[in-house]
């Protein structure tokens, strides 16, 4: 007879557990906050499978510290997440995009700073596209005086512990790093589990989509406007044209580009001079993300894990994805520059 071979499936909590066991002597709780934001990401996607028949959608009625409208969802994704972060006691303070200063979760003790994106995507909640949550931890420096303080918070992202994303879409999808690579995790909604489905992906050396809101192209520098044009040419030995991509939630434009390849940016414009996107809760975590599958990440300049903050809430520009796409923009960005200081 012939023999059928069961295929063992691993759920998110197994596979903590597992990597864990393999660290004699770790403590377990970073373990234990990687699980807490899983039971949290299960809650929100449940509410946003269902939120046209539940009245979630829509606004909450205020506007957030950034002045944009905020959504009942992220008003409901920063509750869950928070508390189920609170219950375990190994978080001293969250910081949101969601809250203007710190939250502060202990007055003494615990180890970890998280920063969250609770929502990522608002403007899509309402239409029924892909969105998501973004995560990313910090361990506390050790110091004399216990009590927890913002400029604890302020750490350059090559320092982060963990990172991750989940993403709402077609279906629920969990990507988490802790330096050793990426594991991707998909909701089972039948028996309400993550299970493992790449425990190290790898982005594609070269892609050819690119992804930015082309809206803006006149208030876009010299360099990126060249690059744009490059990526659109025809040249069927680089595949080109490329095609262009833009979900306008950067969680689901990062998971397409960390899958199939090619580039996200968000740049400065005349609009947005310092970029759109946050520092500590967007951009290092996906680049956190990206980096450990063997991508890129820049700012335009210089690494965006190596950017030290001033501020929790700071934005940057981004130029993300496969390392070849990036190198390049890089290099047109670098090229245009110099040409306009040599005729300025
Ligand atoms: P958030 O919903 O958390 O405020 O983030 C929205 C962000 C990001 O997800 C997306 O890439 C970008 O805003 C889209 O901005 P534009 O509409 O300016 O393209
Ligand atoms: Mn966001
Ligand atoms: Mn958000």
């Amino acid at each position: 007879m012939e023999k059928r071979s069961v295929e063992r499936l691993v759920t998110l909590e197994e596979f903590i557990i597992q990597a864990q066991n393999r660290f004699p002597g770790a403590t377990g709780e970073l373990s234990q906050l990687l699980r807490d934001i899983g039971l949290a990401a299960k809650i929100i996607s449940r509410e946003v499978n269902k939120a046209g028949i539940t009245n979630i959608l829509g606004d909450q009625g205020e506007e957030n510290i950034h002045g944009e409208s905020v959504k009942k969802l992220d008003v409901f994704a920063d509750h869950q997440l928070i508390s189920a972060l609170k219950r375990s006691l190994i978080t001293c303070m969250v910081i949101s995009e969601e809250n203007e200063g710190i939250v502060q979760l202990r007055s003494h003790g615990g180890k970890y700073i998280v920063y969250l994106d609770p929502l990522d995507g608002s403007s899509n909640i309402d239409v029924n596209v892909s969105i998501g949550s973004i995560f990313s931890v910090y361990m506390r420096e050790p110091r004399y005086d216990s009590k927890v303080n913002e400029s604890d918070a302020l750490q350059p992202g090559k320092r982060q512990v963990a990172a991750g994303y989940v993403l709402y879409g077609s279906s629920t999808t969990l990507a988490y790093t802790t330096g050793l690579g990426v594991s991707l995790f998909t909701l089972d909604p039948s028996i309400g589990e993550f299970i493992l489905c790449n425990r190290n992906v790898q982005i594609p050396e070269k892609g050819t989509i690119y992804s930015i809101n082309e809206g803006s192209y006149n208030s876009w520098e010299e360099g990126l406007k060249r690059y744009i044009k490059y990526c659109q040419e025809e040249d069927p030995e680089s595949n080109r044209p490329y095609s262009a991509r833009y979900i306008g939630s950067m969680v689901a434009d990062i998971h397409r580009t960390l899958i199939k390849g090619g580039i996200f940016i968000y740049p400065h414009s005349k609009r947005y001079p310092e970029g759109k996107l946050r520092l500590m809760y967007e951009c290092n975590p996906l680049s956190f993300i990206i980096e450990q599958a063997g991508g890129r990440a820049s700012n335009g300049e210089v690494r965006i894990m190596d950017i030290y903050p001033d501020a929790i809430h700071q934005r940057t520009p981004i130029y993300i994805g496969s390392p070849e796409n990036v190198t390049r923009v890089l290099d047109f960005l670098k090229e245009f520059k110099e040409e306009e200081f040599l005729m300025s």
